[in-house]
């Protein structure tokens, strides 16, 4: 049976740039490519979790516009169940312009739109989905108080959660216990307001015993931190064409094998592998790898 998974969180139409190098403050430079596609960390979260081989449904608000059609596309071309998604009469859909440079390197901006208004009600309403799944994701593209409410409803329903803190932020301690796993990068772990290294700082984040923080460090692989147990799992050496999105092709690579059943490492490897097929092509959404891909990648090495 596939693994069941829920992501509760963000549709954005990402509008992405590519150029040889950013623009500072005040300068014009040329791009060199354009691309409008699907993107929003619970989203991309979504579609990478499906194109692994999950059974996956998806909690969220667009607007009603035309950028609501291509969210609709890639869910309905991936196999991600949409019935839970509501359209809103009053805001638009979430929009992110991304400035990706030649090394890969991506700048973001989020206008999250109707995300910000995913209601209590959206996530009663795909109540019975959410007890039927194995885990439930989250990320911090909609109101915190919508994830903290989704995380406490998978918590009584018996899921095991993960909370992606992306974009960076500072959050409440309520919300981190909520989560069985964080999945920062260096960035988001300095924003939870934890200074240090790496290790000692994810470790301050955790108020469980059960609870495990997984550190994504780009090419240096991720840092595993669950209560007395630390281990750095390399990552793939790949051609990096655009980084965007790769944590997202992380977190639901986590998720998927954890939900399969796979000990900490090995999902750990395997998320590892979907973020690294993930930066080898432009996009977002559209450059998550399928399973095949993972399991041949995983399989070469
Ligand atoms: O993680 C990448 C995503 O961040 C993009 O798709 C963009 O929409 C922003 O949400």
């Amino acid at each position: 049976m596939p693994a069941k998974i829920v992501v509760a969180g963000s549709f954005n139409t990402d509008l992405t740039s590519y150029m040889q190098r950013m623009p500072r403050p005040g300068e014009t430079v040329h791009g060199e490519r354009f691309v409008t596609g699907a993107g929003g960390k619970g989203s991309n979260q979504a579609v990478a979790a499906a194109r692994l081989g999950a059974d996956v449904t998806f909690i969220g608000r667009l607007g009603k516009d035309v950028f609501a059609e291509l969210a609709y596309e890639i869910w309905d071309a991936e196999g991600v169940n949409r019935d839970y998604v509501a359209q809103d009469d009053e805001v638009a859909t979430g929009v992110a312009p991304i400035l990706v440079d030649s090394s890969g390197e991506n700048s973001i901006v989020v206008v999250l739109g109707a995300n910000l208004r995913v209601q209590p009600a959206d996530i009663d309403a795909a109540r019975d989905k959410i007890a039927e799944a194995d885990i439930l994701i989250v990320q911090l593209e909609i109101n915190l108080d919508m994830v903290t409410y989704a995380l406490q409803v998978a918590k009584a329903e018996g899921l095991t959660t993960i909370l992606n803190p992306a974009p960076a932020a500072a959050l409440p301690a309520e919300t981190l216990a909520l989560a069985d796993y964080l999945t920062p990068n260096q960035t988001e772990l300095e924003a939870l307001g934890v200074g240090g290294a790496v290790v000692e700082a994810a470790r301050s984040l955790l108020t469980r015993d059960d609870q495990t923080a997984v550190v994504t460090l780009g090419s240096a692989g991720a840092q595993i931190v669950s209560g007395a147990e630390t281990a750095l799992v390399r990552s793939f050496d790949v051609d990096v064409v655009d980084t965007t999105g790769a944590g997202d092709a992380f977190t639901a690579g986590l998720a998927v094998a954890l939900a399969e059943g796979a000990g900490l490492a090995a999902a750990v490897r395997f998320a590892n592998a979907s973020a690294a097929l993930c930066v080898t092509k432009p996009g977002t959404a559209r450059s998550t790898p399928y399973r095949h891909e993972v399991d041949a990648l995983l399989a070469a090495e």
